[in-house]
């Protein structure tokens, strides 16, 4: 396994990590018996593989999958990994963030290594009344690094101009060879910044895998997925630098992230997966194969927009009925 910072000089992570959304969630048609299980063998996999990074978010199955990966972890020997999680964007003050971490930590069972804003506050809540809640979160030592997710290159701008005496690590974003839209200006900004980029989405919810027809409701109703899925050239070029490597797609869609300097999340329900994803790390990706994987995905540079969105809809959606939605459903 390859090893990276967070951030300028945090803390170590592996080159590839593990999303959590799946464990417990009903958009993947996860949330039974087989949860811990399957949570318990992917990180055992991780272990062995030298996967130490792990994601996670309160909204996830309603608090269900941090439940069960902070159970799995200090089952497994909490100093093997290192955790993210994400408090939800609807908590739009200062005080209801540090009550957030708290909530995460005790899910968890210990302290959150690194802590992420889920999305960006809603209109009209200042941005930096989030960003002095996430810093007061790590003064108070209820997580050691503060980062953000799904923010604009507008808004991490704003972000940055926030915060006191702790400086965020990173910005979570969708990623892969089917949505390029951060290399436009979002991730050079990052890089310029020392700011981690953490990619989610980088199979495109499996669709890069060669996966043809969606097996869950959160694959349906995705646009990459369906797009990604159906793209022939794309599917293609993944199979002939797949063979090329002796890899498979889902390696070769990995590794071309880690080539780009982000750390990619797959996630997974089939444990089995988490060694699959771990070779991606050392397979021997050199510039002729991102070059021409660079060239077939030239489409999806701008397919998506001119520069990383700020999801304009959850922005104009008032905080309280953000809340309530989500928790009618139980997260998500
Ligand atoms: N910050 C945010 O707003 C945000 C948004 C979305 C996701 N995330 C994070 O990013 C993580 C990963 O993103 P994601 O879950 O959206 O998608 P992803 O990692 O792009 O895709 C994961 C899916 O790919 C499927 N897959 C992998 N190899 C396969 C193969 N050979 N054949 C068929 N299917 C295969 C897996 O299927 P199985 O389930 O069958 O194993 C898995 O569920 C999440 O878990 C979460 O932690 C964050």
């Amino acid at each position: 396994m390859k090893y990276t910072s967070l951030g300028r000089g945090g803390v170590r992570v592996s080159s590839i990590g593990l999303g959590f959304w799946q464990a417990g969630s009903r958009l993947w048609g996860f949330r039974d018996s087989r949860v811990y299980d399957a949570v318990k063998l992917g990180l055992e996999y991780a272990v062995e593989e030298g996967i130490n990074f792990l994601d996670t978010a309160e909204v996830y199955g309603g608090g269900l999958s941090e439940k069960v990966l902070g159970e799995a972890v200090r089952g497994l020997g909490r100093d093997n990994f290192v955790v993210a999680s994400k408090v939800a964007g609807y908590r739009v003050t200062s005080g209801s963030i540090v009550r957030g971490v708290e909530g995460v930590n005790r899910r968890l069972g210990f302290t959150v290594d690194l802590i992420q804003l889920h999305w960006p506050p809603p209109y009209p809540w200042p941005l930096c009344w989030a960003v002095r809640g996430l810093e007061e979160a790590v003064s108070r030592g209820l997580a050691h690094y503060y980062g953000f997710s799904n923010f604009s290159t507008k808004l991490l701008e704003g972000a940055l101009k926030c915060f006191r005496r702790v400086e965020p690590v990173s910005n979570q974003v969708q990623y892969s060879l089917a949505f390029r839209t951060p290399e436009l200006k979002l991730a050079p900004f990052m890089k310029s910044r020392g700011l981690t980029l953490i990619a989610w989405s980088p199979l495109a919810k499996g669709a890069l895998t060669g996966l043809k027809a969606p097996t869950s409701p959160a694959q349906r109703g995705d646009k990459v997925f369906s797009r990604a899925s159906r793209d022939e050239r794309l599917q293609e070029a993944l199979r002939l630098v797949a063979e090329k490597l002796e890899a498979s797609r889902a390696q070769v869609a990995l590794a071309w992230l880690i080539a780009k300097g982000a750390i990619p999340i797959p996630g997974f329900r089939d444990p089995g997966r988490v060694k699959e994803y771990a070779g991606a790390a050392s397979l021997n990706m050199g510039e002729a194969e991102v070059g021409f994987l660079d060239s077939v995905s030239g489409e999806y540079v701008k397919a998506w927009g001119d520069d990383y969105g700020e999801l304009l809809s959850l922005r104009l959606t008032p905080a309280i009925l953000q809340r309530i939605a989500i928790t009618l459903m139980g997260g998500i």
